[in-house]
Order: C-alpha cells, then sequence, then structure tokens
C-alpha cells in the first residue's frame, strides 16, 4: 500500500464497502453541463476508487450504478446511462481483469437490451476467477425488488414455512455468498438509504458526505475509512464497558 498518499491510515478495514455515487447531475450543473456530462465524470472516478480500494485491503465493493427506480428518469438519460455501462465495459474490462478484480452484477437482467445483458455476463465470466477484489455492480438493481425475485424463487423451490431463516433468505439474494457490506457511503449530501441493499445493510455503518460522486477521490475515501474505524458496532448488543451502567443502550 502506497503510504505516502494517505494522510493516516484507518486501523480498521471494512471487508465490504458500498457505494451510493450520488450528485453527478448537480457536479455537472454546477460547470454548466449537461447531466450526462456528470455521469461521465462519475465514470471517470470508478477506476481510482477500485484501485484505492485495492490499496486499502477492501475485498467486496459494491457500486449502485442503476436503481430499479431509475427508469422513470428522461428516456435520453435512461439511454446515456446504458450506454455509458456498455462503454465501461468495453474501455475497462481488461484493465479490471489484470488488476484480478472479480466482476459480479446485482440486480435484474430481464430488462436490459439483448447486446447489453451479453456484456454483462460476458464481463462476469471474463473475471469469474480472479480474486483480488470482488466488484459487485448493482445495475436494475433495487432492494424490495431482490427480496420479492427472492421470495417467488423460494416458492418456487417449495420450501417450506419452517425452513425460512435469515440465512436462507441471504442465499436467495442477489448477493448470495457475499459478506454484508460492514460500510455503506452516500455521496453528495442526501441522507437516505433508496432502496440499497435493504436486507444486507441491516447493520452497516453509513457514512455520509457532501461531495459529489466524480470528486469523491482517494483521501475522501481514507476519511470515510477513518471514521469507520473510529465505530463501535455493537449488533444491537452492549459493549463490556457499557454493561452494568446503561441498560438501554445499543
Ligand atoms: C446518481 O447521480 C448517479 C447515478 C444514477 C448513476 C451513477 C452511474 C455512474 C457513476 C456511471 C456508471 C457506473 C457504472 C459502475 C457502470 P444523480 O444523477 O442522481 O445526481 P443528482 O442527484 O445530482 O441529480
Amino acid at each position: 500500500m502506497d503510504q505516502t498518499s494517505s494522510p493516516s491510515l484507518p486501523d480498521k478495514i471494512p471487508t465490504h464497502v458500498a457505494i451510493i455515487m450520488d450528485g453527478n447531475g448537480r457536479w455537472a450543473l454546477a460547470r454548466g453541463l449537461p447531466r450526462l456530462a456528470g455521469h461521465r465524470a462519475g465514470t471517470e472516478n470508478l477506476h481510482r476508487i477500485v484501485e484505492a480500494c485495492i490499496e486499502y485491503g477492501i475485498q467486496y465493493l459494491t457500486l449502485y450504478a442503476f436503481s430499479t427506480e431509475n427508469w422513470g428518469r428522461p428516456e435520453e438519460e435512461v439511454r446515456g446511462l446504458m450506454g455509458i455501462l456498455e462503454n465501461v465495459i468495453d474501455r475497462e474490462l481488461r484493465q479490471l481483469y489484470d488488476e484480478g478484480v472479480q466482476i459480479r452484477h446485482i440486480g435484474r437482467l430481464d430488462r436490459l437490451k439483448p447486446a447489453l445483458r451479453k456484456k454483462v455476463l460476458h464481463a462476469v465470466d471474463y473475471t469469474r476467477s480472479n480474486d483480488r477484489l470482488v466488484l459487485n455492480v448493482a445495475f436494475d438493481y433495487g432492494g424490495r425488488d431482490e427480496i420479492v425475485y427472492a421470495i417467488q424463487r423460494m416458492i418456487q423451490d417449495g420450501v417450506k414455512a419452517e425452513e425460512v431463516t435469515d440465512q436462507l433468505i441471504s442465499q436467495y439474494l442477489f448477493t448470495a455468498g457475499v459478506p454484508d457490506p460492514d460500510l455503506i457511503i452516500r455521496t453528495s449530501g442526501e441522507l437516505r438509504g433508496s432502496n440499497f441493499l435493504i436486507w444486507q445493510g441491516a447493520y452497516s455503518e453509513w457514512y455520509f458526505t457532501p461531495t459529489y460522486w466524480p470528486d469523491f477521490d482517494k483521501e475522501e475515501l481514507g476519511k470515510a475509512l477513518i471514521e469507520f474505524s473510529r465505530r463501535e458496532r455493537r449488533y444491537g448488543g452492549v459493549t463490556t464497558t457499557d454493561r452494568g451502567s446503561n441498560p438501554h443502550a445499543s
């Protein structure tokens, strides 16, 4: 790890970081540019964040690129975002592969144009044996949609009511086999979860920053990691020092 470029290294690194990459539109607006220019700038940021995650030793990165609700945006923007995903795969796949990144897709594939679906599946297949960083791309992803789909498949598989457990539900989600996110970051100052990893994020730590996604760089990620390393995760329990002094601590 390049220690010279990190002001102080966090002492506790999350295994899985998930990011709501928000603020592309406002970033563009502030510069008098069309919204798609903001999304393009956001795309250029992908690589440096992936590299920073590898340097920090993060093992799983999940990026919220297109939500099930984003279909409601103007047609031109939706088309532009589809084109951006296609370009990212064409442009970055080889380098991501060389860096040891395993690409996974979470979300629906059935509403993507066949050519794009094919590209996504190819990227997943091409990188499947890599293990330096697992990059989950959430594209046409929604947390509620994911749970509905999981329940439908459990019913189709004949799962009995008494067999339904926390663990079984996790296995039916798009993220099966991926540990829950330790840290969820949202850029751009919005303070919402927006249907992202609603099951998996039950005990995640949240970090909000006013920085727009295209400006969220390695240093900004470092600040989020330092904040995370200061948090005490109690999962609804109490700490040793709390015991006996505050029975309502959570
Ligand atoms: C939110 O900003 C961002 C998006 C809906 C798209 C994010 C997509 C990318 C960064 C590029 C594609 C990424 C991959 C992994 C293929 P916003 O438009 O809601 O911004 P605003 O709130 O300022 O309007």
